[in-house]
């Protein structure tokens, strides 16, 4: 391995194992772990860059109540503000954020909006014209107050790497700062690498400073787990005693940014190439502690970016996939094409249905999963070799993987495919989770995957809970009764866990 550091200073720290079960737990102590999410944000997100307005919110939201599709957040991006102003509302699109969000609150939905680190300079801005009063902003080498190109146009950025602007950025988030918010709207921290579009390497120049007087070449890499922190602590405050979990999705990360909620790997495009990344990146992502990630379901880049829009045969491959990895969201580009679920036709709608029923289904076993990541620093998503670290066989397979600690996952990634060859690892047989088919483990099997069938199996030796009843939104299912499904190993025993608590 070889290192190079922008600054001059390298910390390396050798972590012994010998398990990757002791890795993760060591890994933790040095950098934390995902406190346990609220239950919803395990459920499906609904995003686009934009929903145009509240009639679009709510016909959205309407068709996935009509057509039976369980979902729990619907997300508003960048064109919901004033301007790219964020904190605000366009009062044309959006006259009614209360009551739009207690609407979807109505039915158990939540929403996001996103907040971005860039600050339109406005004198009319009271977000900007406050920081630049009070002098919050990232300053040029000669202290001037950095000037970058983002959205908004000319854009100043706030200094995430001081306590003090963290502080300041949180109080952001009260109720009565951040007007049209409500205690159903959660948030999305974009950009935050930091992006400045004509800076070098598409970020800011490398000395200029933070408050403190260091270069930005000493905290490039920190600048946005700060934000994601600071914007998790203002969710938290702006509930004034009564703890209410956070959550934050950031597309930014750094070494311990699991502490502070969700990442996202980013623009991805619409290409079966692009979902079959997402898996050994996932993977990645976990094993560094970042257990509650996701990618792009569609793949956000369409026809505007310069790719085709996901056909129904490379979206309803991309949504299994979703469904079985931690964090699950549509997203898209603005100039794509419309791809929420009935945008096909109704064959596809049902499949869609189908698969994001599996999802809540699971929901229990992957909030007891993150439960354990909470607790041990264990990878919500994991290669094969964290549980089979013998089988040399696992060491570079990424083409499947397990969802929780008893669920094998084998994504279907390639156009027309209609099988696929699994392989099984451990003594165990593992057992078809819809047909209950069983396989003998150590062994690779080209198994039936027509369109409608994602490969997933069930390891012998578990009990994996879960909830039959479809629900549109997981708050629906508080008091839904458990179904445990029990998967005998080779000597015919079984155990499982389950952890419930109130979800929020
Ligand atoms: C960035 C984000 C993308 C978002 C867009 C507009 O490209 O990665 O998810 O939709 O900005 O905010």
């Amino acid at each position: 391995a070889y290192w190079m550091s922008e600054s001059g200073v390298v910390d390396v720290m050798l972590l012994s194992g010998p398990t990757p079960a002791r890795f993760f737990s060591q890994y933790a102590s040095l950098t934390g772990v995902t406190p346990l999410p609220p239950r919803f944000s395990l459920g499906y997100h609904q995003c686009r860059w934009n929903y145009n307005d509240e009639a679009d919110v709510r016909y959205v939201h309407g068709q996935f109540e009509a057509l039976d599709l369980p979902y729990d957040v619907l997300w508003l991006d960048i064109e919901h503000t004033d301007g790219k102003r964020y904190f605000t509302w366009d009062a044309h699109k959006f006259p009614h954020p209360k009551e739009m969000q207690l609407e979807l609150a109505a039915t158990g939905r939540k929403m996001v909006t996103i907040v971005d680190p860039h600050i339109k300079k406005d004198s009319g801005y009271a977000v900007y014209q406050e920081a630049h009063d009070k002098k919050l902003f990232i300053q040029k080498k000669d202290g001037a107050e950095l000037d970058g190109w983002c959205w908004p146009g000319s854009s100043a950025y706030l200094d995430f790497t001081s306590a003090e602007v963290r502080q300041w950025w949180a109080e952001r988030f009260a109720y009565d700062k951040y007007e049209g918010s409500t205690e159903h709207l959660y948030t999305w921290n974009d950009m935050n690498e930091p992006s400045v579009f004509n800076g070098p390497e598409v970020s800011m120049d490398k000395d200029a400073k933070s408050l403190a007087g260091v270069e930005h070449r000493e905290w490039h890499n920190l600048y946005g787990m700060y934000m994601q922190q600071a914007t998790w602590e203002g969710l938290l405050q702006r509930n004034e005693g009564r703890d209410r979990r956070p959550f934050v999705l950031s597309r930014s990360f750094y070494a311990g940014s699991q502490r502070w909620g969700a990442i996202w790997t980013g623009d991805n495009a619409c290409k079966w190439t692009h979902l079959e990344a997402a898996m050994p990146m996932l993977l990645s992502m976990g094993l560094c502690g970042i257990t509650f990630a996701g990618a792009d379901v569609g793949g956000f880049l369409g026809k505007g970016g310069g790719y085709g829009d996901p056909d129904a045969e490379l979206f309803t491959r991309w949504f299994q996939a979703g469904a079985y990895q931690p964090f699950f969201r549509g997203h898209a580009h603005h100039e794509s094409a419309r791809r929420e679920p009935w945008t096909w036709d109704d064959a596809t709608t049902a499949r869609l249905r189908e698969v994001a029923k599996q999802r809540y289904q699971l929901l229990a076993y992957w909030y007891t999963a993150f439960r354990h990541a909470e607790v041990t620093g264990m990878p919500t998503m994991r290669p094969l070799w964290v549980a089979y670290p013998k089988d040399a066989a696992t060491f570079e397979m990424s083409r499947e993987f397990l969802a929780g600690p008893d669920l094998l996952v084998h994504p279907i990634a390639h156009k027309g495919a209609t099988s696929a060859s699994v392989y099984f690892p451990g003594a165990d047989p593992w057992y078809d989770c819809v047909d209950g088919t069983a396989y003998a483990g150590g062994r690779e099997v080209r198994v039936a995957a027509p369109i409608d069938k994602l490969p997933v199996f069930q390891r012998g030796g578990s009990v994996v809970p879960r909830q039959m009843t479809l629900r549109r939104a997981s708050a629906l299912m508080k008091d839904d009764a458990y179904t445990l499904v029990v998967a005998p190993d080779a000597a015919g025993g079984a155990a499982g866990e389950l952890y419930m608590d109130a979800g929020d």
